[in-house]
């Protein structure tokens, strides 16, 4: 079996996004784009697999731990990216496969598809992935022979009329066999609008040198490449509509996907129900038969089997929803373990707690977590029923089937089945109300 080594450019300044982060560091679904492409290329087991990242970029060479990297000096063009990947791969022999930082949506099919087109017997030294854009934009046009041959690649800052004409892309992804690859890039130059080492043109060089080259054509949303932050936002889209949809392949019901947002790593059981605009960020995992009602935004939150969620609610990192839960409109768990059949209906906010067993916390009900310096826990016992608008000021505990009366505010701990209200005593004067009518009549001007 012929080897893989994979080669990430991740170098260039992306000036087009204007943006003090790198650009591949830009996210898509909560992930970084570069790791979105190391995800895809771990699934082909390449023997090496080598990310070339800018002298300044520690913060890129921190994500792709454990990917190797190589630093480009200067950003003099994809061409010269290349090469300072290559020493990496002196003595390494089977097909290397290029890609872009910036063009993350690539599938593990399409790279397969160049991979075995380079390895066949006779196969071409070069395979470029091309693609036909609605819009082709300021991609490189691939410049083809009568016979199908690929001759060029022509950047667009550089193609006559003519070339710009052609609808058919280069996405950047090339698989290069390794006994040439040292040999092509190294006789790149920049002499071109740009200045830069063009990777692209080593496929004329190969032309050159009697090296046959050949375009295998891609799927236009695997393979669009974010310069700017309008591609950005268009790859959200694809990225989400795909999520959307094998969300409902594996059993999900998603009553309007289009307003629903995913995030990579979201996870969800059978038979569960998604009403609209909900929002899931990273780390969100969904048991069976959970109903998340409309505009509710989920980060970093486990949720049980049978839980019902929202309308309009918030589970922050670390809400960690037991079966059968219940967390109802404008309520805003953070860093809270609610143990099964607990319920937090309305209007509240739980954060550094735990909620027993069928707990009631009624409506209005906070945790009084933050002194301004530090936080501290909230204990609340199986069974224990919390009335209406309780301020619980942490650190405090409130035992297993204690009652606190509507309005407290709680600071010491409750013991098992007490009853604890804290709160002034009421006055009623009997008539006061009319009295007080009349004579209000009596003095108006
Ligand atoms: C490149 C291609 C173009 C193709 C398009 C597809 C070249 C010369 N042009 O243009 O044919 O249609 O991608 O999206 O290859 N990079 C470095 N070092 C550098 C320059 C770039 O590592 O010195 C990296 C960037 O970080 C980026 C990738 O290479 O991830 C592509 O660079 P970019 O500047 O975006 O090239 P495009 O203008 O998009
Ligand atoms: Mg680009």
């Amino acid at each position: 079996m012929t080897e893989i080594a994979t080669i990430i450019l991740a170098a260039g300044a992306g000036s087009r996004m204007k943006s003090a982060k790198p650009k591949v560091l830009h996210q898509i679904a909560g992930r970084a784009m570069i790791s979105h492409l190391l995800g895809t290329v771990a699934q082909l087991k390449a023997a090496k697999s080598v990310v070339v990242v800018a002298p300044q970029m520690d913060d890129v060479r921190a994500e792709v731990v454990p990917a190797q990297t190589a630093v480009q000096a200067e950003a003099l063009g994809t061409g010269h990216a290349v090469a300072a990947a290559l020493p990496e791969l002196v003595g390494f022999s089977g097909t290397v496969l290029i890609l872009y930082g910036d063009t993350p949506l690539i599938t593990r099919e399409t790279l397969e598809k160049m991979i075995d087109l380079c390895n066949r017997e006779d196969g071409p030294a070069v395979v470029v992935l091309g693609f036909e854009p609605d819009d082709p934009a300021e991609y490189g046009r691939l410049v083809t022979t009568d016979g199908g041959q690929l001759s060029a690649i022509t950047e667009y800052a550089d193609a006559s009329n003519e070339v710009r004409a052609i609808g058919l892309c280069n996405s950047g992804v090339m698989a290069i066999d390794a006994d040439h690859i040292h040999d092509l890039v190294g006789a790149l130059s920049n002499e071109n609008s740009k200045g830069e080492y063009y990777l692209t043109d080593i496929v004329e060089i190969a032309n050159k040198a009697d090296l046959s080259c050949a375009a295998v054509i891609g799927d236009e949303d695997e393979l669009l490449g974010v310069n700017n932050r309008t591609q950005l936002a268009q790859a959200e889209k694809i990225a989400q509509r795909i999520w959307r949809q094998t969300a409902m392949q594996n059993g999900a019901t998603l009553i309007d996907p289009d307003s629903v947002f995913f995030s990579h790593d979201t996870v969800l059981g059978r038979d569960v129900v998604i009403e609209p605009n909900v929002f899931f960020g990273p780390g969100v995992t969904v048991g069976d038969d959970v109903r998340i009602k409309a505009n509710s935004h989920i980060e970093g939150a486990t949720i049980g089997d049978g839980a019902q969620i929202g309308p309009f609610a918030r589970l922050r990192p670390g809400a960690d929803l037991a079966a059968q839960v219940k967390v109802g409109n404008f309520v805003e768990i953070k860093k809270a373990t609610l143990e099964k059949g607990a319920k937090v209906s309305h209007l509240s906010y739980i954060g550094d707690a735990r909620i027993g067993v069928a707990a009631n916390i009624g409506a209005g009900t906070i945790t009084c977590n933050y002194d301004g310096y530090n936080k501290f826990k909230t204990d609340i016992g199986a069974g224990a029923f919390i009335g209406s608008n309780t301020a619980l000021v942490a650190p405090v505990s409130i035992g297993n089937g204690a009652i606190i009366g509507a309005g407290s505010t709680v600071t010491k701990s409750v013991e098992t089945d007490a009853l604890m209200v804290e709160r002034a005593d009421e006055i009623q004067k009997s008539g006061w109300a009319t009295r007080f009518r009349k004579m209000k009549l009596r003095l108006k001007k």
